[in-house]
């Protein structure tokens, strides 16, 4: 069951939930909402202070339990750090805190008053828009593939009211719609290889377009389709599976007929064993998440839907499987792809570019797009440059590198910028085709960036290197849902 949001134009001291939060900054200066507790509570929280139960340190919480004067039956008090150095990261994190304790408490309900708070550079419709994002982020429990469990007596969590003026309702419709396109997407990267398979994918998309009506149409090519129309390099990549490859393409219509859409590409690849060239065993079973870049564009598409924003746009993904077999594509085949250009394959482990060099030629050819913005979980190297922080941007344009960089800012999924100077394409010449498909051992982020620019001629397009950001880590490590917040915050920017 999904968390149910709406605004509360309410006093902390009388509203009605089972559980009201508010935050105290460290040192115990009380938010405008802990001090109204707390002069309805006859001091109940500074006492609390004083006694050193409360210290504002932030990733504290602390529970007091029907005080008197309270309507609520509990208040949550949530420490947020220091006053001085108060900001939307931090603003984020106790909205996350918060939920994240109180899916704790037997409540079924609460109302949040940290979205009152000052944050520096933003306005009421930011914080709400981020304090739903950071509680339904919080409260994802991903629950597919476990045995279904007898539902336990304790209440859940299932409605939260931020405290907001009306006019704050924006926000919240933006978070509500972005939220949903989060958990497409986390949702759809979580589950294993065996069952997200290609075809499987495409389902999703197809279900999901058809319960939107006439705006949403999806379309799906099969490996025959894709063979008849050329696509030589993705149909090799998935050749060594039994799991057959597929193109998605989910269409909206959010703008005026005839009007450029914006496009969206993603990396679809199911399971990546790195093919012949086989990845070592540990950290493989992590390859179920290099559909992170799909599973990011189509929860996009399903934000933008569900945002209804006024343009068109397309989200594009091919998806394979890449597994070593008899028939599997290998180091030294020369293959010829969409646009005509042949790439010699020196690595089959770097199969992502492989995909998305037709993928990217086949939307510019059939869309015309005013834009093309690929994600993918790309390469390693990425992630030795930027770590799990900020997704890379690479474009030739200036100005779309900038948009994306600045709506990652906004949205606090962050992305920079690394260059995509031709300098660095000398590594990528072959003595047996037009490109290799590996541009050696350094700036391993940035040749993958220019093998794909290599098909983007033309284009106004910009491409994310999503490999560190996408999921989470070790053993129980979910996909994050990035980056669907930075691509919705990028076409919410656009107009
Ligand atoms: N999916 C991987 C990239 C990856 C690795 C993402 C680790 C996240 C974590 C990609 O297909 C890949 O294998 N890339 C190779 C490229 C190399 C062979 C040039 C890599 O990064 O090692
Ligand atoms: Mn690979
Ligand atoms: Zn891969």
């Amino acid at each position: 069951m999904t968390l149910q949001f709406s605004l509360a134009n309410a006093s902390p001291e009388t509203v009605d939930a089972a559980c009201v939060v508010v935050g105290v900054f460290e040192g115990g200066v009380l938010s405008s909402a802990a001090a109204r507790i707390d002069s309805a509570a006859e001091g109940a929280i500074k006492r609390q202070v004083e006694s050193g139960d409360i210290t504002g340190k932030g990733g504290s919480a602390t529970l007091l339990f029907a005080p008197a004067g309270v309507t609520a039956r509990r208040v949550l008090v949530v420490g947020m750090g220091p006053q001085k150095s108060f900001d939307a990261a931090r603003f984020q994190r106790i909205n996350a805190d918060a939920a994240r304790a109180l899916g704790k408490l037997p409540v079924d309900s609460a109302a949040s008053f940290l979205t009152e708070l000052d944050v520096p550079g933003r306005d009421a419709s930011w914080r709400l828009r981020t304090a739903v994002l950071a509680a339904d982020h919080a409260n994802y429990r991903y629950t597919a593939t476990f045995k279904p469990r007898d539902k336990s007596s304790q209440p859940e969590l299932a409605t939260m009211m931020f405290a907001a003026p009306d006019d704050a309702r924006a926000g919240l419709d933006q978070g509500l719609a972005i939220a949903e396109g989060v958990r497409f997407a986390r949702e759809l990267a979580n589950l294993p290889p065996n069952i997200c398979t290609p075809a499987y994918i495409a389902d999703q998309a197809q279900a999901f377009a058809d319960g939107e009506g006439d705006k949403v149409s999806c379309r799906v090519l099969d490996e025959v389709e894709m063979e008849k129309l050329g696509f030589g390099s993705l149909l090799a990549v998935g050749r060594g599976s039994a799991n057959k490859p597929r193109l998605i393409a989910l269409e909206y219509k959010g703008g005026n007929e005839g009007d450029a859409p914006y496009a969206f590409v993603g990396k679809g690849v199911t399971f990546d064993s790195g093919g012949i060239s086989l990845k070592p065993g540990p950290g493989m079973e992590e390859m179920k998440f290099d559909m992170g870049g799909a599973a990011g564009v189509l929860g996009a598409f399903v934000a933008a839907v569900k945002l209804g924003v006024k343009s068109n746009l397309v989200c594009v993904v091919p998806s394979v499987e890449n597994m070593p077999d008899g028939d599997s594509y290998r180091p030294s085949d020369v293959l010829t792809s969409l646009s005509g250009l042949t790439i010699e394959v020196l690595n089959t482990d770097a199969e992502g570019r492989l995909i998305l060099c037709d993928a990217l030629t086949w939307t510019a050819q059939t869309y015309k797009p005013h834009t093309i913005i690929d994600a993918a979980t790309l390469t390693g190297a990425c992630v030795v440059a930027l770590g799990k922080h900020a997704s890379a941007v690479m474009s030739k344009h200036d100005d779309l590198a900038a948009e994306l960089v600045a709506a990652g800012e906004t949205a606090l999924d962050r992305a920079w910028r690394l260059p995509l100077w031709d300098d660095y394409q000398v590594q990528l010449e072959s003595g047996f085709a037009d490109v290799a498909n590996i541009g050696g051992k350094s700036a391993g982020a940035i040749t993958a960036g220019c093998f794909l620019s290599r098909f983007t001629e033309g284009q106004r397009w910009a491409h994310l290197d999503i490999a560190g950001t996408a999921w989470d880590e070790g053993r129980k490590g979910l996909a994050t849902g990035r980056p669907v917040s930075l691509l919705a915050q990028w076409l919410l920017d656009r107009g």
